[in-house]
């Protein structure tokens, strides 16, 4: 059900609001831009020697939660890699701990929920009433903004990036306890339990709002949401136990004034049903052709994509020969954000990451 009384206005205020000289953003709303905006997902990870030299001395979690140097590790990607966009440095289970779920990162093994969600009193338990608790966030944004509050020496403004998981990819972590291959307690959850399973999906929902509206406050200009393992569901599934939720915080988070870059891997099925939730932008992943991908989507939102990560270990010719291939896919129609179809993985040669991001930007000018 479309909420009338939040859809028109959110389109007028993010057309007006929008603005007007991040060719990042313009190109989320599919207006015309000079050329092809670019920025890279994980593009401050651990295969760049600047956030490995941070990391020497703090744990991740602690990067999160200090704004100086969560800015300074977004900023200095953004900076060395001469992208359009800056993503904040977070992590998609922040929201985790106001929610009451205990969660480390174990290194080499990922994230891990000691206590994983599986019954409808562990649902029920979870708390909604703690999002101011996720501010440090925000404090980063509001640094980062500040830092580029100053178009370039090109006259374009960088665009903010803020960003959350959505409700299936952050439902999966809390009740596997942490990665999995088959999901196989989330899916049981899923299936079986007509109580837990939606309510599950509403607490996510309105703490995600909540934070990605302190997001939008502090300075982001749009917000993508992750829903990296949603590839995990079959088309009935997403459509009978995902779309809904997803859908609501789409909406709802669009009604805050920014567009939405709905992103997840191995999604090529699901395309239809996730252009449904209304997002502006569809982040692709690298198994399907961009534009393959883009008609499925019926050429009705943005796209963002999609070049495969460990491209950027392949020789010159053979990296430069992909760039051009996801640029000419795209056509020159607006509404494309160059980028990678999943995120840099650690040992990714930084020149090859610096190369590629020219390779977009000269591509017009050729
Ligand atoms: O520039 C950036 O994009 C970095 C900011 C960022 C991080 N996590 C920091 C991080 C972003 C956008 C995320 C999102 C995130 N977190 C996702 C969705 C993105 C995707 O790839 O689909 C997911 C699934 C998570 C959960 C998560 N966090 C996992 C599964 C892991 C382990 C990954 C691994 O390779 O070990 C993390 C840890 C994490 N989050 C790292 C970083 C830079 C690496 C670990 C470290 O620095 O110690």
């Amino acid at each position: 059900m479309k909420d009338a009384s939040v859809e028109p206005k959110s389109v007028a205020t993010r057309e007006n609001e929008s603005t007007g000289v991040s060719r990042f953003v313009r190109a989320c709303l599919r207006q015309p831009v000079d050329r092809t905006p670019v920025w890279l997902l994980r593009q401050a990870g651990r295969y760049m020697p600047e956030y490995m030299a941070v990391r020497k001395h703090h744990s991740l979690l602690e990067i999160c939660k200090t704004p100086e140097i969560a800015a300074e590790v977004t900023i200095t990607a953004a900076e060395r890699l001469g992208v359009d966009a800056a993503i904040i440095f977070a992590d998609l289970l922040l929201p985790f701990t106001p929610m009451g779920v205990d969660f480390e990162f174990l290194a080499g093994e990922g994230p891990v929920v000691h206590a994983p969600i599986r019954t409808l009193e562990q649902v029920q338990a979870l708390r909604t009433d703690r999002v101011e608790d996720l501010k440090y966030v925000a404090h980063a944004i509001e640094k980062v903004a500040r830092h580029f509050s100053a178009p370039r020496a090109d006259g374009d403004q960088l665009g903010i990036i803020g960003f959350c998981g959505a409700p299936f990819t952050l439902a999966s972590y809390m009740i596997e306890g942490g990665s999995s291959r088959n999901y196989i307690e989330t899916k049981r959850m899923m299936y079986s339990d007509r109580a837990a399973w939606p309510l599950l999906m509403q607490k996510l929902v309105d703490v995600l709002v909540g934070y990605a509206a302190q997001q939008v406050e502090a300075g982001a200009d749009v917000i993508q949401i992750f829903d990296s393992w949603v590839g995990a569901l079959s088309v009935t599934d997403y459509r009978e136990y995902c779309l809904e939720p997803t859908r609501e915080l789409v909406r709802r988070v669009q009604a805050l004034g920014v567009p939405v870059i709905y992103f997840g891997v191995d999604t090529a099925s699901l395309l239809p049903a996730m252009r449904e939730t209304g997002a502006d932008v569809i982040g692709l992943d690298w198994r399907i052709p961009l534009d393959q991908g883009w008609k499925a989507l019926g050429y009705s939102c943005a796209v963002q994509g999609n070049l495969d990560p460990i491209t950027l270990f392949a020789p010159e010719d053979v990296l430069e020969a992909r760039v051009r291939e996801v640029l000419d896919a795209a056509a020159g129609r607006p509404g494309h954000i160059f980028n990678l179809g999943h995120g840099i993985v650690p040992g990714t040669p930084v020149e090859n990451v610096i190369q590629t991001v020219k390779w977009v930007k000269e591509y017009e000018a050729r």
